[in-house]
């Protein structure tokens, strides 16, 4: 808004006092567009008539509806309308009230002339600067989440390749985000929690990426060193990840999803709750995942074999409320289980 042409700026004076509305109009009425209402009530209607830039509220006014009571009412609507409390001598009190209820300043009666334009231009000047601080913040904000969208999807396009490579773990990282965020809800976590575990859920894997196929599709057990080339897998998702300052929660619980509960896990032998939760949500949902699918290795396991492995394994491995909640998430909703098809492999 132009500071120096303030015609359109409206401005609310409230005030049962007739003579004390003159006054103030007297002072703004050549530089603003004032309008003057005598009660609570009728400011409520203005406001939603005129929508003001302003108000100019008096703290006594008669009634049900004094100043702190409309004050609270126009909250209720509008965290951010700047309000000027009127106030008279003995209301200290009440000015503190008001205070806590969003005032912007505080003019005293009887008016003291030569400062109040100055003030009410203050008090505008810096509604202003927020509105726009505001409005600036939430395009970055959106901005933001454009970006780490379509990071997102980079890397889950990555996630997915090397997958598809792989005969036997297509699929695997959206199978292991379904159970995972299925766990988070049933543990209550975050809107914001979920949010992520759902994100790292599909790019648990993406430092695979640096590991050689040869390895990763290698049917039969792998050798102790091959093992310890898979075992790199958490640092290189760093790798990649560490370039994208929007994705930093995500590549923590990347790191750290093959940390064991009792601290016997990889790459940092984190220990309980030193390991993101979100982590210990998709160790369990990968396991579970690793278990009931084939592999160039074994075949997929039974659905049962793999929930009493769970029961070992927890406490010790994974996480008990983890598993607790996952049960909970497969007695409730069975359905929700992915069996691989048995894969056709042809020999050439
Ligand atoms: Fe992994």
């Amino acid at each position: 808004m132009d500071q120096d042409n303030r015609e359109h700026t409206r401005i609310l004076i409230v005030d049962d006092r007739e003579e004390d509305r003159e006054i103030l109009i007297g002072i703004l009425t050549d530089r603003y567009c004032v309008y003057q209402v005598w009660n609570g009530e009728e400011c409520l209607k203005a406001i939603r008539k005129y929508q003001p830039h302003l108000v100019l509220l008096d703290i006594s006014m008669p009634g049900a509806m004094d100043g702190i009571e409309t004050l609270r009412r126009i909250r209720e609507k509008d965290k951010r309308l700047p309000v000027i409390i009127i106030t008279g001598v003995g209301t200290y009190e009440r000015n503190i009230e008001t205070y806590r209820l969003g005032a912007s300043d505080f003019i005293a009666k009887p008016y003291d002339v030569s400062n109040i334009r100055e003030r009410i231009e203050k008090v505008l000047v810096l509604s202003e600067q927020k509105k726009l601080n505001i409005e600036e913040h939430s395009l970055q904000k959106a901005e933001k989440e454009f970006f780490k969208k379509e990071y997102l999807n980079m890397i889950q396009a990555l996630c997915e390749l090397i997958e598809l490579k792989n005969p036997y773990t297509r699929r695997h990282s959206q199978k292991v985000t379904k159970y995972a965020v299925e766990i988070a809800k049933e543990m209550r976590l975050s809107l914001e929690e979920i949010g992520q575990v759902h994100q790292s859920g599909l790019i648990h894997d993406i430092g695979k990426v640096g590991i050689s196929d040869d390895i990763l599709n290698k049917p039969g057990r792998l050798t102790d060193e091959e093992f310890a080339e898979i075992k790199k897998h958490p640092i290189m998702g760093i790798k990649v990840l560490k370039h994208l300052r929007l994705l930093q929660p995500e590549m923590s619980i990347v790191v750290h999803h093959h940390e064991r509960w009792d601290g016997n896990g990889y790459p940092n032998k984190l220990q309980g709750n030193k390991i993101p939760r979100a982590s210990r949500i998709l160790a369990v949902a990968d396991s579970f995942d690793a278990m009931v699918s084939t592999r160039s290795y074994r075949n997929a396991q039974p659905v049962d074999y793999a929930i009493s492995e769970l029961q070992r394994c927890s406490g010790t491995q994974f996480d008990p409320e983890v598993v607790e909640a996952f049960l909970s998430v497969l007695e409730k909703n069975p359905d929700i289980i992915e069996i691989d098809q048995p894969l056709e492999l042809t020999r050439h």
